[in-house]
């Protein structure tokens, strides 16, 4: 329809040089949902499931997947133009843009031979005392799914497409930095399923989704982002025990150098887990423990490392630093590093912590202590606090306190060692990397978290099995 409601305008961190400094550049403008407006939209959602009548949640699972594949081939015709728009909205470098977009095409092929197996595993028949079921994957009813701006594609579909091809009808919110991106893709949406079965809302978050939730219909809340938001909204929910939850939230994922380790591989995985992406990544390491033993080596390597990462703008040839999306968040990591220097730190790299505009240049920060705000805080963005330790007991009790459980990363090329380490962070996070940062995929191993960190797993397969429930039909023998 043609928009006359208010519109929210998209500048871009890419910074251009003015006489006063550098400005943001506008780069488009989106309309903002008005709450009746994203209430229409969840109608649509609950009229196309239907209490499950509808086309969408009784079509085979064949006629599914013929939708989704058709999708594919739509989206993959967006690919130039999302790609840019990845770019100029979120400042992700072309490399990791074209691997996001990618990915995303990969993970929707996955999730299609996943459904395949599951069906062939599930539709069989069981026998038991006198009954014979026939068990089904059935889906659950209207998902809300938000994504965060740091994969705002890629993280988005990780909920958007599993729960949309069980059968569920979406209403789905993008993030407010990377929004523009999933216009493209709204066309090819439209074209490829029934009516009414991919809703979008737009706006402020905050302004658009908590009325949807007070309403009682979301029936799974997908959402990847801040545990408050999370909790926050789950909280607006009037049924919150018959709301299933699909989330991955906050992390403070620690790398643990120990004296046997490969130091020049520990210093590669520790800067590509803690600053791709700028280090805004759930899965980044946020903090490093080194035994004292090898500290200074190793902060001499960390540091000659970062040295030789590129800086520059989203298209320049083999960047790896980039401008960062969120307003004022320069600022924040500023304040972040000033503070752990009024306690006792010191940033040990060449220009660390400088500004230009939107840029921040990667602060390594040493030697960090709990009275620093570096400690706990999740800081997503390319600041490294490094704590020297002793006794290995220090990681591990730190684990032990802390409100996160995602991922660890243990470097030691001591085998002993390593197999004494793994039992006690194994049963504190959900992934413990051995000689390797902590990340997400592939996409078919689990992804989870625990403590603040998350509720439910995602994965190609685990997600299938995440947005739908075992029915079954029993008839008597
Ligand atoms: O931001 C959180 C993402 O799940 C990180 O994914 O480890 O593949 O970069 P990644």
């Amino acid at each position: 329809k043609q928009w006359i409601g208010p519109v929210s305008e998209v500048y871009s961190p890419v910074c251009f040089p003015t006489t006063d400094g550098f400005v943001r550049k506008l780069i488009g403008t989106y309309p903002i949902c008005t709450e009746v407006e994203a209430n229409d939209a969840l109608e649509a959602a609950i009229a196309a499931y239907d209490n499950g009548r509808g086309e969408w949640p009784t079509m085979s699972v064949d006629g599914r997947i013929k939708c989704m594949e058709r999708f594919i081939y739509k989206m993959i015709e967006q690919r130039t133009l999302v790609v840019k728009l990845l770019m100029w909205e979120i400042g992700k470098s072309y490399g990791d843009s074209a691997k996001e977009f990618d990915r995303t095409i990969e993970y929707i092929n996955a999730t299609i031979d996943a459904l395949k197996a599951l069906d062939r595993k599930s539709s069989r028949f069981e026998m038991a005392e006198g009954l014979i079921a026939q068990i089904r994957r059935s889906p659950l009813g209207v998902v809300l799914c938000m994504g965060p701006f740091n994969y705002p594609l890629n993280e988005t579909f990780t909920t958007l497409i599993p729960a949309l091809i069980m059968g569920n009808t979406i209403l789905f919110k993008p993030p407010k930095h990377g929004t523009l991106l999933h216009y493209p893709l709204l066309r090819a949406f439209q074209e490829s399923f029934p009516k009414g079965v991919v809703n979008t809302v737009y706006g402020r978050g905050a302004v658009v989704t908590p009325g949807l939730m007070q309403t009682g219909k979301i029936n799974v809340l997908a959402f990847i982002g801040s545990s408050k938001v999370a909790n926050d909204l789950k909280k607006r929910h009037p049924k919150i025990n018959r709301l299933r939850a699909v989330l991955s939230l906050d992390a403070k994922n620690a790398a643990i150098v120990t004296k046997n380790a490969d130091l020049h591989l520990a210093v590669s995985e520790c800067v590509l887990g803690a600053l791709s992406f700028n280090g805004q990544r759930c899965t980044a390491i946020k903090v490093i423990f080194v035994h004292k033993d090898v500290a200074d080596e190793f902060l001499k390597l960390l540091s000659e490392e970062v040295s030789k990462l590129k800086f520059g703008l989203p298209w320049d040839r083999d960047v790896k630093l980039t401008p960062l999306p969120e307003a004022n968040k320069t600022d924040y990591l500023t304040d972040i590093v000033n503070d752990a220097i009024a306690n006792g730190a010191k940033v040990i790299n060449e220009n660390g912590g400088e500004t230009l505009a939107s840029f921040f240049y990667p602060a390594i920060v040493y030697p960090v202590n709990e009275k620093m705000k570096l400690y706990r805080e999740e800081q997503f963005g390319p600041v490294i606090p490094v704590i020297p330790f002793e006794s290995i007991e220090e990681p591990i009790d730190y684990q032990i306190d802390s409100p996160h459980g995602m991922q660890v990363s243990i470097f030691s090329n001591d085998a002993s060692e390593i197999s004494s380490l793994i039992d006690p962070f194994v049963n504190l996070v959900s992934r413990v990397n051995i000689n390797s940062q902590c990340q997400r995929g592939p996409d078919v191993f689990p992804f989870t978290g625990r403590k603040d960190s998350a509720e439910g797993t995602l994965s190609v397969y685990d997600a299938l099995r995440a947005f739908s429930i075992r029915s079954l039909v029993a008839t008597k023998m």
